[in-house]
């Protein structure tokens, strides 16, 4: 097969490692890419928006499967504009994207089909929100209801901090369109679990469960981050939370087919644990990150084979096969992530890393035969071993073998 990978991150460069590995795929392509993804897959420079241009790609270098990374062009309505013309996507279609793309919509699918979350309401105007906030106890949290970035959820400490945000959502607009509608919620406590799943025609094999650590500070402390460590398997998730989270499964596979959506792709569902209470915090319509990488090197099956499976609809939980180690991915930060940072450092250190390192690229670019910085998130640093404190060694002993001005990157993972 032909595959297509879009976008060009450390989730995407996750995907061709382990593409690039399937004896079913033959062509490999990644659009933009970055100094990871070009040493295994041909780079394509084409928008992940350019919808378009990506089907003429697609149709001109037949392509049997093009697998979409990020959530935008998804929203946007990509599979629906390749499924016109013909061509194969894995990824599900406009309304199904809702489920990421709108937290109301997401919120009202929850509640009809009985699937547990945190208590909301939904607020259409600043006066209106304003009102709603006095029936809840701080911290409250606030969610912008469009895509934002992965920078819309403010978890409001006070009331002058909760109107604060949604004078920022509702008068500046700082999302624009995107904050018409808010999310107030009630905060829920516990340990998160990131439980990715295929979809093949609305039946939902999940893989296996991955712990993303969020906060750019040690301890847990400081500002949300898109994830800058990550564990596989969740301990948090025991046999028991397992069984519940099957039954929500379930629920939102009924769900998606009372809905008479049809959906092809990854559904990712963030979980808030604590103790027996399992609840749905979010729905992502795609692979996570850094989740990926760290699944990634647990997967024991072939890549092509499952996505080809799962677009045919003839796949089956035991076509997924996993590796009992766990998995442990570091992420490598620019000074100042997630808020400014600058770009461009050169990156030393990468060609002294051992065999047993798996290195993913988040942000980093080639330019004239050196690797530089060109995000916030720039390398992510991975391993596989019998446990989670051998991993945290070795990860740790390598890292410093790493280096570019500015990195940064936690030393806890795994820990708590
Ligand atoms: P979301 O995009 O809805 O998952 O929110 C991003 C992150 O904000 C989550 O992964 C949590 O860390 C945090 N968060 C969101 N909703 C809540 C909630 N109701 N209670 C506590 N933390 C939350
Ligand atoms: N790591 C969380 C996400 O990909 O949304």
């Amino acid at each position: 097969m032909n595959i297509l990978v879009i976008g060009t991150g450390g989730r995407e460069h996750a995907l061709c490692y382990k593409l690039a590995q399937s004896a079913s795929v033959n062509k490999l392509y990644c659009t933009e890419g970055n100094a990871g993804i070009e040493k295994i897959a041909e780079l394509v420079p084409l928008q992940p928006l350019d919808l378009e241009g990506l089907a003429n790609f697609a149709e001109s270098n037949q392509i049997d499967i093009t697998v979409v990374g990020p959530e935008a062009p998804l929203c946007m309505g990509i599979s629906d504009v390749f499924k016109k013309r013909g061509l194969t996507i894995f990824g599900p279609d406009k309304i199904s994207a809702q489920l990421e793309g709108s937290k109301d919509f997401a919120k009202a699918f929850m509640k009809k089909y009985c699937i547990p979350t945190a208590n909301w309401d939904t607020a259409y105007s600043f006066e209106q929100a304003a009102a709603l906030v006095e029936n809840y106890s701080f911290p409250v949290v606030i969610k912008a209801d469009g895509l934002c970035a992965g920078k819309g959820v403010f978890i409001c400490e006070s009331k002058e901090a909760a109107l604060g945000t949604l004078d920022s959502i509702f008068i500046k607009k700082i999302f624009g369109d995107e904050g018409k509608k808010v999310i107030l919620e009630e905060f829920l406590q516990g340990i998160e679990a990131s439980q990715l799943c295929v979809v093949s025609k609305n039946n939902i094999f999940p893989l296996e469960t991955a712990r993303d650590y969020k906060k750019i500070g040690e301890n847990d402390t400081g500002l949300n981050t898109g994830g800058v460590g990550c564990i596989s398997p969740n301990p948090a998730v025991t046999n028991e939370v397992q069984k519940k989270i099957s039954e929500i499964l379930q629920k939102i596979s009924a769900g998606l087919t009372a809905e008479k959506m049809n959906y092809t792709g990854i559904l990712f569902i963030g979980f808030m644990i604590q103790e027996k209470d399992i609840r749905v915090l979010e729905f992502n319509v795609r692979f996570g990150d850094p989740e990926t990488q760290v699944l990634m090197l647990r997967l024991k099956s072939d890549l092509g084979q499952i996505l080809r499976k799962a677009i045919d609809g003839n796949l089956t939980q035991n076509d997924l096969e996993w590796s009992n180690k766990k998995a442990m991915a570091i992420v490598c930060t620019s000074k100042g992530y997630p808020e400014k940072y600058q770009t461009g450092f050169p990156i030393s250190g990468l060609d002294s890393l051992p065999d047993s390192i798996i290195v993913f690229h988040s942000g980093t670019k080639k330019i004239q035969e050196k690797i530089i910085t060109s995000g916030g998130r720039v390398l992510c640093i991975s391993c596989i071993d019998s446990d989670f404190n051998l991993c945290r060694k070795t990860l740790l002993e390598n890292i410093k073998k790493i280096n570019f001005t500015g990195m940064k990157y936690r030393k806890d993972i795994g820990i708590i």
